[in-house]
């Protein structure tokens, strides 16, 4: 066996982590979720987000025939939706195309919508105990840094470096302490900023290490600044309810409750009486403005509270009013959720609107 990948097994099972909620199964199911959840969000953040969701949803059945919506109030806080609708899809079909069992050949695995190659192959790892390489941003960053591999690992030639690398270590046993070990390792000692690297199982060997240029490398991304755009958006209210608008399926926000937005160039009271029929509306002072970033452009954010009589049109599909205090369980982006929540704080009986 190679040296990295036996100082890499050693360390895992002695310093790695081994009581994670989805670890100790070969459910597939289970493991699965936890991988989609934990692609872009750590551990951490994972954690009370997977308990809810596993107890909702305990099974590919009981996922497959949940609401959309219900899922992403699952969701609702840990970004990049789209993982939760494509989660919800692949359930659809492992039912009707796997006959309710999740399937262990990878390419089938790798089919799914939201799996990508190395979730595949973490699945089929954890799982079935199948033989892969995967290949997340933790651990391209510890493979660039233990051989020195120059370039931005999200360039195709850098990646495709870095996967043959990865086939190339891979153990002949003890492969899922093997490939745990790299995400911990990746997770923990070889982070990105500060890394520990008098505590950690390949010293020597380390490329980074014996050049010293951990900080270096991976090399960065080449940087270009985010496009920056601006909007208002308004919390609509009648009484103590406020209207939410369901975000199209696609795009930002995809299917989650939101607040109506205001381009820059009209203006609040002319849309909402052209997209909603309001006419009568009393604009508050608008709460604080801030940035939200995502990962292809800056949004500055101006919330608008507005007094409002509601209308039919305000009623129609895809638009619900809810007390204040239950938009807060509704299927929300983030940000929204902020605004809801410096709303109720703000709201005093001096300054009830
Ligand atoms: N990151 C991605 N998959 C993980 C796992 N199974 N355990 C810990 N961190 C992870």
């Amino acid at each position: 066996m190679n040296d990295f990948s036996k100082h890499l097994i050693a360390w895992q099972k002695t310093h790695g982590r081994h009581d994670l909620p989805w670890q100790n199964t070969r459910d597939p199911y289970a493991i699965w979720v936890s991988e989609i959840m934990l692609q872009q969000t750590q551990v951490a953040a994972v954690i009370p987000y997977y308990t809810r969701f596993m107890a909702s949803f305990p099974d590919v059945t009981a996922l497959a025939a949940a609401d959309e919506d219900r899922v992403l109030e699952h969701w609702s806080g840990l970004g990049y939706y789209s993982r939760a609708r494509n989660l919800h899809e692949a359930a659809r079909r492992i039912i009707v195309q796997h006959h309710r069992k999740f399937p262990q050949q990878i390419a089938d695995i790798e089919a799914l919508p939201g799996i990508g190659r190395s979730t595949a192959a973490a699945i089929a790892v954890f799982a079935f105990g199948q033989r892969h390489a995967i290949l997340d941003g933790n651990v391209k960053r510890v493979l660039a840094r233990a051989f020195g591999i120059e370039g931005w690992p999200g360039q195709p030639a850098v990646e495709k470096r870095l996967w043959a690398l990865a086939e190339k270590l891979l153990p002949e046993d003890e492969i899922a302490a093997y490939t745990q070990g790299l995400m911990d390792l990746g997770a923990t000692l070889c982070a990105r900023n500060k890394p520990r690297c008098a505590a950690c199982p390949q010293t020597d060997a380390c490329v980074a290490r014996a050049q010293q240029r951990v900080a270096e490398l991976p090399s960065p991304k080449p940087r270009k600044t985010l496009p920056e755009k601006k909007t208002t958006l308004l919390l609509l209210l009648s009484g103590n309810e406020i209207m939410l608008e369901k975000r199209p399926p696609t795009g930002i926000w995809g299917g989650l409750w939101s607040l109506p937005e205001v381009e820059e160039t009209t203006d609040a009271p002319q849309m909402i009486q052209q997209h909603y029929g309001i006419t009568k509306a009393t604009p508050a002072l608008p709460l604080p403005s801030f940035t939200h970033t995502f990962s292809h452009f800056r949004l500055h954010i101006t919330p608008q509270p507005i007094r409002v009589k509601k209308s039919a049109q305000a009623e129609e599909q895809g638009r619900i009013w809810l007390e204040l205090e239950d938009a807060l369980n509704a299927a929300l982006p983030a940000p929204i959720r902020k605004i809801l929540k410096t709303f109720l704080r703000q709201k005093s009986p001096e300054t009830t609107l």
